[in-house]
């Protein structure tokens, strides 16, 4: 992922160039030698240039004047041109370049930022338009905390894609087509002969309504005869069949439609149904590439590399998910021109998305080299665990239900304000909308902390703790900044023209460094598909914050219009750090 234009708010990308021309001045004979920067983790720096070794073992058996790396490393240095960024180098070790920042060019970055706004620190990406496909659950069956997790990850994704200037087509798989609707349909039937009757309320959860469903499919010869023979009218577009299948899905669409709006989550349905249409011709294409084969009865593609084939036609003539994946890639690319394809399920899909992209790439689709255009990625993730270690259960159903993990996150996070008394200081609605974003927000936060491959321990308490890596100690934070910059009676906007920022004191400068690097990191968390990037790096910057406020006065202080113009970026990167999280922020406690 490589910038295009120039992108101030970089200081990786803003390095690069300067280094670059140092690199092309040191060894102008080496064409293909890319600057390798990165944030230094070691105090001899602040950035480091990371090429001389490398270089060193590409040009010492070509007559250099150089005896080794060291020189070579102080060569780049001596060739940096003059840049205001850079208040001093030096060489350390086999000559990694290191670099100290100019604070007065950091001071006046963040001041630009402040005033011209947070997005002029977007992440340049050279791709332009996105699919993630995400949350698609499957009708008639609950969402569970698996779908709760596509949901956050695949949310947080496209924001932070969104934020990057690329358009987002948020897609809603659903899983609307298959075989079990023939058994839902032929119920549907036969416990509402008048379909009028059929509606909403009468039918109920549509999860007991599957359960019951089932097990007349599985107890009742005559009626699983019935129901196989469903799925073929349907199949075949007969009027009342693909009215009752419309219908059911209609109640599942306004169920899920709750979680989502709970959630603020958008996403656009296109659902297993719609490509039906484009399957036959899309096989044919493969085919026609000599891609597909027959083994036993069915038709195949062969994936280098894995044992069993991507079975795109059954043995019985149906499609399954696999044709239905590879006609949405197809229409993906072709009809709707997206770059890159994003789909964010459970690890356990991990090998159906690997040969459906290798089938694609054989088939020209997809680009065979994943660094370039246009591309494929599956976001996997692991389980969520109840307190025994076991994936986790309720007593009474086989799945957490979404909407009950939701509401106990809001109604433990009020319970906590009105013990501090906040439902005397605010009005309901206040109260309301705090316990929401704490609750709702703690419980995203708490999926995406994690890397999203690990399996983790689902815990209220852990979850809605207001000390350590939580949503909630870190909206509190953010609302502590709000309060300070109220407090100080000051107008903040004015002071962003007027006033002007320095970094003199080291913890006000380290805090500075680290809101530099919010552009960096982003751009790290899209490349590597990892909200978890974000997180580290918005529960790191509060902790800059902490020891920045523990050791600065601000309020009352000489420095009190740079301190609250520092107190202003902080608050306004971690706004938009909950913000690429899906999380609403809370400005007061
Ligand atoms: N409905 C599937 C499930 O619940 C997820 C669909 C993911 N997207 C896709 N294009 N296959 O497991």
């Amino acid at each position: 992922m490589a910038t295009e234009e120039e992108n101030t708010g970089n200081v990786k990308r803003e390095l690069e160039k300067v280094f670059d021309l140092a690199l092309k001045a040191t060894v102008p004979n080496e064409t293909d030698v890319r600057p390798l920067i990165a944030a230094c983790t070691a105090k001899f720096g602040d950035y480091q240039c990371n090429n001389a070794m490398g270089l060193w073992s590409k040009i010492k058996g070509k007559g250099t004047e150089f005896k080794g790396p060291q020189p070579v490393g102080q060569a780049i240095m001596k060739n940096l041109p003059p840049s205001e960024m850079i208040e001093s180098c030096s060489v350390a070790g086999p000559g990694f370049v290191n670099v100290v920042l100019s604070k007065n060019w950091m001071a006046k970055n963040i001041q630009k930022m402040l005033v011209d706004g947070i997005e002029t620190w977007a992440p340049k990406l050279r791709v332009k338009k996105a699919v993630v496909d995400f949350s698609s659950p499957n009708i008639a069956k609950e969402m569970h905390v698996g779908h709760l997790r596509s949901t956050i990850i695949g949310d947080s994704l496209a924001r932070m894609l969104e934020f990057s200037n690329v358009e987002v087509l948020r897609r809603n798989h659903v899983g609307d087509w298959g075989t079990q609707f023939g058994m839902l349909i032929e119920y549907l039937f036969e416990k509402f002969p008048n379909s009028e009757d059929a509606n909403e309320t009468a039918i109920g959860e549509l999860q007991e309504f599957y359960r019951r469903s089932k097990n007349r499919f599985d107890s009742d010869p005559a009626f699983k005869e019935r129901a196989q023979q469903a799925v073929v009218r349907l199949q075949s577009g007969e009027p009342k069949y693909h009215e009752a299948w419309a219908q059911i899905c209609e109640i599942s669409r306004k169920e899920f439609d709750k979680v989502y709006k709970r959630l603020r989550v958008d996403l656009e349905e296109k659902g297993e149904s719609f490509y039906n249409p484009y399957i036959p011709g899309v096989i044919d294409e493969l085919s026609k590439q000599g891609l597909v084969e027959d083994s036993q009865g069915a038709r195949v593609i062969f994936i280098e590399g894995v044992n069993i084939p991507l079975i795109i036609v059954k043995s019985d003539g149906g499609f399954n998910y696999a044709s239905t994946d590879l006609a949405a890639l197809w229409y993906r690319l072709n009809e709707e021109k997206a770059e890159w394809i994003i789909y964010v399920t459970d690890v356990g899909q991990q090998l159906h998305f690997d040969m459906v992209f290798s089938a694609a790439k054989r088939a020209g689709w997809l680009s065979a080299d994943d660094s370039t255009y246009p591309k494929a990625s599956h976001v996997g993730f692991g389980l969520v665990l109840g307190e025994d270690g076991k994936r986790l259960r309720t007593r009474f159903s086989e799945v957490v239900r979404l909407v009950d993990l939701l509401d106990e996150a809001k109604n433990r996070s009020k319970a906590v304000l009105i013990e501090r008394g906040k439902d005397k200081e605010w009005t309901e609605e206040e109260l309301e909308q705090t316990a929401e974003a704490v609750g709702y927000g703690a419980a995203k936060y708490f999926d995406l902390k994690n890397n999203r491959l690990t399996n983790y321990t689902f815990s209220f308490d852990q979850m809605l703790n207001d000390k350590g890596n939580t949503a909630v100690y870190l909206l509190y934070a953010h609302a502590r900044i709000c309060s300070i910059i109220r407090k100080s009676g000051k107008d903040i906007e004015e002071l962003k023209k007027t006033g002007s920022l320095v970094l003199d004191h080291a913890d006000e400068r380290a805090l500075g460094l680290h809101l530099l690097h919010f552009s960096e990191v982003i751009e790290e968390a899209l490349t590597n598909l990892l909200p978890n990037v974000v997180c580290e790096y918005l529960y790191n910057l509060s902790e800059y914050f902490t020891r920045f406020y523990s050791n600065c006065q601000v309020v009352g202080s000489a420095e009190e219009t740079s301190r609250l113009l520092l107190c202003e970026a902080t608050a306004t990167v971690m706004r938009k750090c909950f913000h690429l999280l899906g999380i609403v922020p809370v400005y007061k406690i």
